[in-house]
């Protein structure tokens, strides 16, 4: 694996690669990588010829009060993992090679309010501007053929997904399983921040979300109810419910009785961190 910080040499690196007829697969990320984030690098060497990843930490996606300084960063161990996973390119940029002027200098890229301004975004005000800004700055880099994002992030991969759309990007953009521990709960860089005791505390968001499954599985249709219901059940657990919610997958607007391919999609705080979870529904 061949490491970049600075984007020139990893792109005379990509245009040799695409002389040479290579098909390029790009998986961005934050680092302080899990299996979660593996399962994508794994993906993209079975869809292309070279896999590209990259670690940043985005500071345009965090809010004022959000856990940008304290965000885990592990360099060595995840450049270990890239390698195992048999990675070609890393690209870790500095802050002044992706914002040269300053983040507050930079042209931004806006996704549809009706995708960004809901689930994660109510809550987290800016947050989807600095994805899709920063996802356009390393798609523009790395002119990747495909590029795969997890979905447990379900919210930022539709988003991503209808960027790509409006904008005309020749890029498919492939959306990878959510990847979790064996109590359940997702994995994800933040769950270090939890305790053991936490971790097993943790794992009844993934239960509420699926006992919620089964009840519409099962033919309920009372969205609203099944949604008070896991609330108040996450609440008596301990969580600060953030959002519990039943929406078209595709809209992500709340379900209406007629649709079929559902999401239920949460959020909620467990003491310091804010988990997030969710579960496709096909009925
Ligand atoms: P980060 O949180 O590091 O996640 C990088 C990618 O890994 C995302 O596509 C995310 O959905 C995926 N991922 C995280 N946990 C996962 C799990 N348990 N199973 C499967 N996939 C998982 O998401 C970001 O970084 C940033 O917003 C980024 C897209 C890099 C832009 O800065």
């Amino acid at each position: 694996m061949e490491s970049f910080s600075q984007q020139s040499e990893l792109q005379e690196a990509l245009k040799a690669a695409r002389r040479e007829g290579k098909t390029i697969a790009f998986v961005p990320t934050m680092g302080n990588l899990h299996e979660g984030h593996l399962s994508l690098m794994h993906q993209a060497k079975q869809h292309a010829d070279i896999c590209v990843a990259s670690i940043f930490v985005n500071p345009l996606q965090f809010g004022p009060n959000e856990d940008f300084d304290a965000y885990p960063r592990t360099l060595q161990q995840d450049q270990e993992k890239l390698q195992s996973e048999r990675v070609d390119f890393l690209y870790l940029p500095t802050i002044d090679d992706i914002y040269p002027r300053g983040m507050d200098k930079h042209t931004q890229v806006k996704a549809i309010d009706q995708l960004t301004n809901k689930l994660c975004g109510a809550s987290r005000p800016n947050h989807f501007l600095g994805v899709t800004t920063i996802v356009n700055i390393l798609f523009n880099i790395v002119q990747p053929d495909i590029a795969i994002f997890g979905k447990k992030d379900f919210q930022q991969l539709q988003v991503i997904k209808r960027m790509v759309d409006d904008l005309c990007m020749p890029i498919d953009i492939i959306g990878g399983k959510i990847v979790r521990e064996k109590n359940g709960l997702a994995m994800s860089s933040r769950n270090g921040y939890l305790s053991d005791l936490e971790k097993d505390q943790a794992s009844h968001l993934r239960a509420t979300i699926i006992a919620t499954q089964k009840q519409i599985e099962a033919g309920d249709r009372d969205y609203s109810s099944l949604i008070r219901d896991a609330q108040k059940h996450l609440k008596q657990d301990g969580f600060k419910v953030d959002y519990f919610e039943i929406v078209n997958r595709a809209t992500l607007e709340p379900a209406k009785e007629q649709d079929r391919e559902l999401l239920i999609a949460a959020a909620a705080w467990l003491g310091q961190p804010r988990l997030i979870d969710n579960q496709e529904v096909d009925i």
